[in-house]
């Protein structure tokens, strides 16, 4: 039995600073580099700590049992964590962590890169080239929309969503964004920012970026009205989670020209995709990338892995999303 139990093979640094504090032998890593499955994890964490999860472990009142009274901190290798019970694991005492600010630049270059595919149809007409249809440049060849000078509106003004807006200013563009409390009046006029309700951001926006964490109140926040609300030549991006909107109507609306595309890293049923939505040629679907370079994956490895250490050294980690489970 190890003290800490990690549910898939995370970059190697992560894994050398647990065994380097804890020593190696109470570190034990799932074996294999795959979703484990729910029986693999209630037999892997029976005696653990601490659990150092993945964004696709459901982390609930069965596994904080599977692994006993013992656990003590279970450490998200993600900013996100509604893939865990926090409510449950405040109850008991259990202290969970996530990786905020390693993965805000490159989640805000993915989703560019989506909004900017999304413009140019660039996964349409790739397909096209290398299926061998191309027969030469034409004046209404995939033709796209432009960005400079666009409105761009972003759905959770925090750390990504800000840093969306940064690369905005390059482009020119005017930013409308959507938060609970309103951004200091240096940063708005930094970012060209003003924030609107959701209805005027869902209504102004060219460019639509969702950068909420999923809750009650996030969950579909983007379905059939919202759509139809609209630009017909609006662009929705999603790099935050699949839930928040709802997939087959998303579907419906790129069918209808409700809104001309869709560029999209997060999926409600993950690894699942709508079967609609994959016929959507308008859509440029990827595979859960956001955080995905060598660089931030490393600092999400080390952060996750240096809040088990502190915690079970006896201090208190940087980044603990439920400080009221120590009350
Ligand atoms: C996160 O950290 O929540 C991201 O979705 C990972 O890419």
């Amino acid at each position: 039995m190890s003290r800490v139990y990690v549910t898939r093979p995370i970059p190697n640094n992560g894994i050398e600073l647990l065994n380097r504090e804890l020593g190696a032998g109470e570190v034990s890593v799932f074996s294999e580099d795959r979703i484990i499955k729910r029986d693999e994890l209630l037999a892997g964490v029976p005696g653990a700590e601490a659990i150092l999860s993945i964004l696709t472990d459901p982390i609930d009142a069965e596994v904080m049992d599977a692994a006993g009274p013992q656990l003590r901190i279970i450490a998200n290798y993600a900013v996100g964590f509604n893939n865990i019970d926090v409510e449950e694991a405040t109850r008991r005492g259990i202290l969970v962590t996530n990786t905020p600010g390693v993965l805000t630049e490159a989640t805000a270059d993915l989703a560019w890169a989506l909004l900017m595919a999304a413009a140019r149809r660039i996964s349409e007409s790739e397909r096209y080239l290398r299926a061998g249809q191309w027969e030469g440049w034409g004046p209404q060849q995939f033709l796209g929309v432009d960005v400079c000078g666009q409105t761009l509106g972003i759905f959770g003004m925090g750390r990504i969503g800000q840093a969306v807006a940064r690369r905005a200013q390059g482009f020119g563009m005017r930013v409308i964004y959507t938060k609970r409390s309103r951004l200091d009046a240096e940063a708005e006029q930094a970012l060209n920012a003003t924030r609107v309700d959701k209805e005027a951001l869902v209504r102004e926006s060219d460019f639509l970026s969702l950068h909420s964490p999923l809750s009650p109140e996030t969950e579909h926040a983007f379905g059939a009205t919202e759509f139809k609300a609209m630009k017909s030549t609006a662009i929705l991006v999603n790099t935050s989670r699949g839930a928040v909107v709802d997939e087959p109507a998303l579907a419906r609306a790129l069918k209808n020209g409700d809104i001309a595309g869709a560029g999209i890293d997060v999926y409600e049923k993950e690894p699942a995709i709508h079967p609609e939505l994959m016929e959507c040629e308008n859509a440029v679907l990827i595979p859960h990338l956001g955080s995905a370079t060598h660089a931030t994956r490393a600092r999400m490895a080390e952060m996750a892995a240096e809040s088990i250490v502190t915690y079970l050294q006896g201090g208190m980690p940087k980044n603990v999303v439920n400080p009221e489970a120590l009350k």
